[in-house]
């Protein structure tokens, strides 16, 4: 398993290039299945989530060439409906097939996600929709198997605000007849991304970006070549934001969009940052020791829960005392456990972090459990003194595309050791 060996203790600066978001493009990835128009994607991060994806899409029928971050994709005649286990168990977001192969399909077989690191993350609320939809769902030995002629449109309300679970039933509903509300819907960027990409297949949708999205169920999306780019990655932009903040340097972010931030900007502005942005940049500076801040992770416009980790990181080496409530999911501290490991002062309670600013973090060799585990494992490493050696980097390159070619960019001392 490959490591990152970093020195820290040096500011870092200069321009870094934002990729396009994971989380836009794997949904994206999986309407493909709902056409058969050839569709051309662009600002597609190179990404193991994204071979993933992809490596589900060909054995689902799904052609494609990928290359440059330009992915072309035709699921001209789906040849399978089912999802293995051994895909999905490296990748949750395989269950974002489930909708488009019942909508295109009349069925779908695919392997139930377990738990993760973070949390159980059950997708009942996916299974209860499409059964509102008129599907005919069982789950035997370990497999969701769904089924229907055609789905029929109707009334959602979402229990909880689910990102996947709206965007795997907006799929399903735009094939179905008739008229689909779903009221407590997520409100992501990258859900907005998926809603318009759909629009240009020929889905109709309104509502798009607010909490109830009407789909007026149509009878086929193939009205022709589609061309799309993937939505800028709000996260990836937060992170480098943040290794600008606690290394007190100065980062200019590009090909970014500064109005899906605000709520993190915010907080990077609490710590004492200085920040300027154009249309599709942001400049963060940091010319003193970070202030620590406080917050609660909430769906968007919240707080991301994507971005906790990396904000405790900044709150380790932070003036004061920063008080973190995460309340999306319930096991999402992991990576609290190896900070402290790197002399971070954090305790925990229940769903509370509270962190103690120290004057510095001293490298250690620490162990990443998930992906934004990994990011703020990075984060502090590249503020400690010494070297830190993150095992299980793996994690980090499901989500960040060429992390240390962009760390070294900005001027840190970063090495990949492959092993
Ligand atoms: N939930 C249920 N039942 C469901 C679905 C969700 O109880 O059927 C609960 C979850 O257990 C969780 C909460 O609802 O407590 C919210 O989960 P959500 O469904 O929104 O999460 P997700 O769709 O599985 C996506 C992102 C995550 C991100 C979350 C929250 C993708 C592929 N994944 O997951 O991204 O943390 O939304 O914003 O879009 C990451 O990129 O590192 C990552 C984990």
């Amino acid at each position: 398993m490959d490591k990152l060996l970093i020195s820290g203790g040096r500011p870092l600066s200069g321009e870094v290039r934002i990729s396009g978001a994971k989380n836009a493009a794997l949904p994206i990835l999986a309407a493909t299945l709902l056409t058969q128009a050839p569709v051309v994607l662009e600002n597609v991060p190179e990404l193991r989530d994204i071979a993933t994806m992809l490596k589900l899409l060909s054995q689902l029928g799904v052609r494609y060439r990928f290359g440059a971050n330009t992915l072309e994709i035709e699921a001209s005649k789906p040849e399978s409906v089912l999802a293995p286990y051994e895909l999905v168990r490296t990748m949750r977001a395989s269950i974002l097939v489930l909708g488009p192969l019942l909508a295109r399909c009349g069925e779908a077989i695919v392997s139930l996600p377990g738990g993760c690191a973070i949390g159980a993350r059950p997708v009942d609320l996916h299974l209860k929709g499409l059964k509102a939809l008129g599907a005919d769902i069982r789950v035997e030995a370990g497999y969701i198997h769904a089924r229907a002629k055609r789905l029929k449109g109707c009334r959602l309300v979402l229990d909880q605000v689910t990102v996947t679970g709206t965007e795997n039933l907006m799929m399903a509903a735009v094939l179905a007849q008739g008229k689909t509300v779903i009221e407590n819907a997520a409100r992501e960027p990258e859900v907005t991304d998926l809603a318009e990409f759909l629009v240009k297949l020929g889905a109709k949708i309104s509502g798009i970006g607010s909490d109830v999205l009407e789909i007026e169920g149509v009878d086929g999306l193939d009205s022709g070549p589609v061309h799309h780019v993937i939505l800028p990655d709000r996260i990836e932009t937060g992170t480098y934001l943040t290794a600008a903040a606690i290394t007190q340097g100065c980062i200019r972010t590009t090909h970014t969009r500064p109005e899906l931030l605000d709520a993190v900007l915010d907080k990077l502005k609490e710590a004492g940052a200085a920040i300027i942005h154009g249309p599709d940049w942001i400049e963060l500076s940091q010319t003193s020791r970070p202030r620590a801040v406080s917050f609660h992770t909430a769906p968007y416009p919240g707080f991301p829960t994507d971005m906790q980790a990396q904000l405790m990181a900044l709150n380790c080496i932070a003036e004061g005392v920063g008080i973190i409530t995460e309340t999306i999911f319930e096991n999402r501290f992991m990576h609290a456990l190896e900070l402290r490991r790197m002399g971070a002062d954090i305790t925990l309670e229940g769903h509370t972090a509270i962190c103690r600013g120290v004057a510095k973090l001293e490298g250690a060799p620490v162990c990443a459990s998930d992906l934004r585990a990994s990011a703020s494992l990075v984060l502090a490493a590249l503020a400690a003194e010494g070297e830190t050696v993150i095992d299980r980097i793996y994690h980090i390159d499901r989500g960040y595309e060429r992390i240390e070619a962009k760390l070294a960019k900005l001027g840190a001392t970063v090495q990949r050791i492959r092993e």
